[in-house]
This record gives structure tokens, sequence and C-alpha cells, in this order.
């Protein structure tokens, strides 16, 4: 049974579910975020470290103002509103993404939680915030430049390690498992380097039906596959009986 450290999920589907009942997609959104609510809850209760959800796209911002301007309200009383559970919880907040682009009030409150969050241990709860995975592995390869240019680096030092500890996510494990909601089978620029291995779920559920049974179906299904990173079954089972061979 593979272990799941990290489980990182596309929240698609809020739009479609207003539209479906004639209502504002605005009223999709905040059902979207009830869903939020639960499965960070039910994903803390089953004792997943690392959870990381994509929230906001890079290419969101091209949505129309007002919908741009409820998602990020939205997301500003998220944040407060659910900063005691974070700390009853011991969940730690991590943000990922091109954030000097979001609203000066929602950069203060995002600010807030994760520092007054970065001593807890049970869990780290990611939002990708203006997250493109393109951009992040831009940013990434820039910081490395820097590096490169202060003689703190040679190129030739440059590994993949290297290069995963540049990018927003340094210091997370890469995803094990990815759930998309909706119907759609892309990965839409999100953890493009770090999703290498991860193993795929995709449902037709639209994000705000997303309940705890389809997330212990999602769970359910990834126990039963067999992660081989490019080996063969029979390299696997001897690596299992070979201590201290464990990759991941
Ligand atoms: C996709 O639905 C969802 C988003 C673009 C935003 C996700 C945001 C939330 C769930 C709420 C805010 C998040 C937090 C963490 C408080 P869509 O609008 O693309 O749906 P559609 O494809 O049906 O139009």
């Amino acid at each position: 049974m593979p272990p799941l450290r990290h489980l990182a999920i596309i929240m698609d589907g809020n739009g479609r579910w207003a539209e479906q009942r004639h209502l504002p997609r605005i009223v999709g959104h905040r059902r979207g975020v009830e869903t939020v609510q639960r499965i960070v809850a039910a994903c803390h209760a089953r004792g997943i470290p690392y959870l990381t959800l994509y929230a906001f796209s890079s290419e969101n911002w091209g949505r129309p103002v007002e919908e741009v301007g409820a998602l990020m309200g939205l997301l500003g009383r998220y944040l407060q509103s659910e900063l005691d559970t974070m700390l009853q919880r011991g969940v730690r907040l991590r943000v990922i993404g091109e954030t000097g682009r979001l609203p000066a009030d929602v950069q203060r409150v995002l600010e807030e939680t994760v520092s007054r969050t970065a001593a807890n241990g049970e869990m780290v709860l990611t939002l990708a915030l203006s997250y493109g995975g393109r951009d992040e592995i831009v940013r990434g390869v820039r910081r490395l430049a820097e590096q490169v240019k202060r003689g703190a680096l040679l190129p030739e030092q440059i590994g993949e390690s290297e290069l995963s500890a540049a990018l927003d996510t340094a210091g997370i494990p890469d995803p094990d498992l990815l759930i998309r909601t909706s119907g759609e089978m892309r990965i839409s620029n999100f953890l493009l380097w770090q999703l290498a291995y991860a193993e795929l779920h995709f449902t037709d559920v639209l994000w705000p039906d997303f309940d705890e049974a389809e997330l212990q179906t999602a769970l359910d299904r990834f126990r039963q596959r067999q992660r081989r990173f490019g080996l063969t079954a029979a390299q696997l089972a001897e690596q299992a009986t070979t201590p201290g061979e464990d990759r991941h």
C-alpha cells in the first residue's frame, strides 16, 4: 500500500455548479469554500501531512473583475475565519504563487496567517494563489541564476534537488496523488515539476459537491495502485525487502 504524504487538488466546477442552478457564479465559489473547509478537516482527520489546493491560477486574473474581486473577498474572509481552527488543529498555512499580485488586504491577512501558524506541525495546508507552474519554474531558475551570479553556486552543481529547493514548494514533498474535480482531464499549469510521479484521479463531481465520501473513494483507489517510479514490479519487490532503499 503506497504511503500518501501529499495530496494536491484542482478544485474545479464552482461556476458550472452555480450555472446549473441558474445562480450567479459567486454562489458556486461560496459553496466551494464550504467544501474547502470540509475537505481540509477530513484530510486532517486522516493524518494526511500535506494538502495543496489550487485556489487561484495566474490565468484566473483574466476573469471578469467582479468575479476576481468576489474570489479575493472570499479568500480574505476564509483566512480570517479559519485562523482559530488552524491553530487548534496544528495546521500550518503556506502559500505558493506570485502573491505580490494579490490585493494588499489579502496579502496582509495571508502574511499574518502564515506567520501565526508557522510553528504548527500537524499538517501543512498550501494554497496556490496567483499560481502558475511554468511561472514558478521560471522564478526558481532565476533564483538559481542569481546564486550563480553571486558565485555561491556553480552551474554544474545544479541538479534536480537544487531546482526543487528553489521552487515555491521548497521543503514540501512532491504530491503522491492529484485529484481534479468536474470531469476535466488536464493539469492546467499546476505543480508541473512536482507532479512528475503523482498518481492522477479525475472525477466528474463538481467541487461544491465533492464530499468526504468522494475523497475516501480517491484515497482507496490510490491505495490500490502500484507506484513503480520507472522500475519493474520485480525490482520494487526486491527493494521492499532491502532496508534503506526506499526512494520515497
Ligand atoms: C474553479 O471553478 C475554481 C476556482 C477558479 C477557484 C477555486 C476557489 C474556491 C474553491 C474558493 C476560494 C478558495 C479558498 C481556499 C478559500 P470554476 O469557476 O473554474 O468552475 P467552472 O469551470 O465550472 O467555471
